[in-house]
């Protein structure tokens, strides 16, 4: 079946808004739901400036099933592509119910009103916390899936839902995506990562060193067993995301099945690799605190990526340096620096 109009739930975020980009330039038409807990209204605007194309937008939560009603209604939607969710992990083992609620009573609501308009097409944001603590290494997706936080049990779930509804519905068809670590930005700097508050993970902290907004990395542990001590990940450019998520879309309309794929690289980066690839992008030195452990992190998670450019034709194309060069871009000129 052809898709060409697409609803995008949290399409105003991070990886929503450089995909919709994409999207927009591939010839889809887009209506983003977005209830706006972390996205600015303007990012819509910065979307727009990058794309032509019809976006429309809707600010709405998705477990408001009316307003998911009216939204699908009036875009004649073929198929969704599910970001909307809570994603910090210290915050969901604090607020749990919170996190069900949210990502996993949302995607239920959101399901039912794609049921109930006949919608059979979805890719969802999954997540490599699916797999917890790593037991062998890079991680196929066959590896055992032990979430270590309510986070990653949202995830886990709206996974098992989506095979069972697959099961019921032999019409149902879906995607889910197993994220690594998305960093970068749009490559015009136009469009970003731009987490409230003091950000949790590396790049937006690197970029608010770099930018003088803050004063040093706190570098968390320098005795794990990896090349240099520090923890080792796999990032990934998000505009490489946003092309894995096309490549979705395509596989959805041509293939008979459903399928769950890693989205990485393949290649491990430790946190000072990372330091020193956005030091050379910036041309500004990175000072950094070597620090304890953060509680709850592995020495090392990186994906095999074989399963995805074999099932969608995907590969990712952007090294490190790319990642930092376009995360400084965005951050520079957001910051006026
Ligand atoms: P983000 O917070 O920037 O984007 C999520 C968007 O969803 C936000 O715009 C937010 O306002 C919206 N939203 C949240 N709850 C909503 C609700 N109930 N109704 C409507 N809108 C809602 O996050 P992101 O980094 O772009 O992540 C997108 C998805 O990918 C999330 O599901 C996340 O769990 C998943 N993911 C992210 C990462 C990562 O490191 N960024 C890694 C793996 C998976
Ligand atoms: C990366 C590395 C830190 C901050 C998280 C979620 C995961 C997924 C992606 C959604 C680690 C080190 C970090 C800092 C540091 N999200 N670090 N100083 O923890 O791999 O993954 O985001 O699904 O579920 O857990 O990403 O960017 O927080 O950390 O030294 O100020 O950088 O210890 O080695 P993480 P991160």
């Amino acid at each position: 079946m052809a898709v060409k109009s697409i609803l995008v739930t949290g399409g105003l975020g991070f990886i929503g808004s450089h995909t919709c980009v994409t999207l927009a330039q591939a010839g889809f038409r887009l209506a983003i739901v977005d209830n706006l807990s972390n996205a600015k209204r303007s990012v819509l605007d910065r979307i727009r400036a990058l794309a032509q194309g019809e976006i429309d937008f809707h600010e709405a939560d998705i477990r408001d099933r009316p307003a998911l009603d009216r939204a699908i209604g009036r875009a004649a939607v073929d198929a969704v592509i599910h970001f909307a969710g809570l994603k910090a992990v210290g915050e969901s083992v604090e607020k749990p119910l919170l996190y069900y609620d949210n990502n996993v009573g949302g995607t239920v609501t959101l399901m039912q009103a794609m049921a109930a308009a006949g919608v059979r097409r979805m890719v969802f944001s999954s997540s490599a916390t699916v797999y917890g603590e790593p037991i062998r290494l890079p991680i196929t997706e066959d590896h055992p899936l032990r979430p270590q936080s309510p986070y990653g049990q949202t995830k886990l779930i709206v996974e098992q839902m989506l095979a069972d509804e697959a099961r019921a519905d032999d019409r149902f068809r879906y995607a889910a995506l197993r994220y690594f670590n998305p960093i970068g930005a749009h490559p015009s700097g136009g469009l970003g990562e731009d987490p409230n508050g003091i950000p949790n993970n590396l790049l937006p902290f690197v970029s608010q060193v770099a930018t003088g907004l803050r004063p040093a990395v706190r570098v968390f542990g320098q005795d794990y067993d990896t090349h240099d001590g520090t923890g080792v990940r796999d990032y990934i450019h998000v505009m490489d995301l946003a092309a894995g998520h096309l490549a979705a879309l395509r596989f959805l309309e041509a293939a008979n099945a459903s399928v769950t794929v890693n989205l990485g690289t393949g290649n491990g980066y430790s946190v000072l690799d990372v330091i020193r690839a956005y030091e050379r992008a910036s041309g500004r030195p990175i000072p950094v605190d070597m620090s304890p452990r953060r509680p709850g992190d592995v020495a090392s998670c990186y994906a095999a990526p074989a399963l995805a450019a074999e099932r969608l034709g995907w590969r990712a194309q952007f090294g490190i340096d790319e990642m930092c060069r376009d995360a400084w871009a965005w951050a520079r000129k957001n910051s006026g620096s």
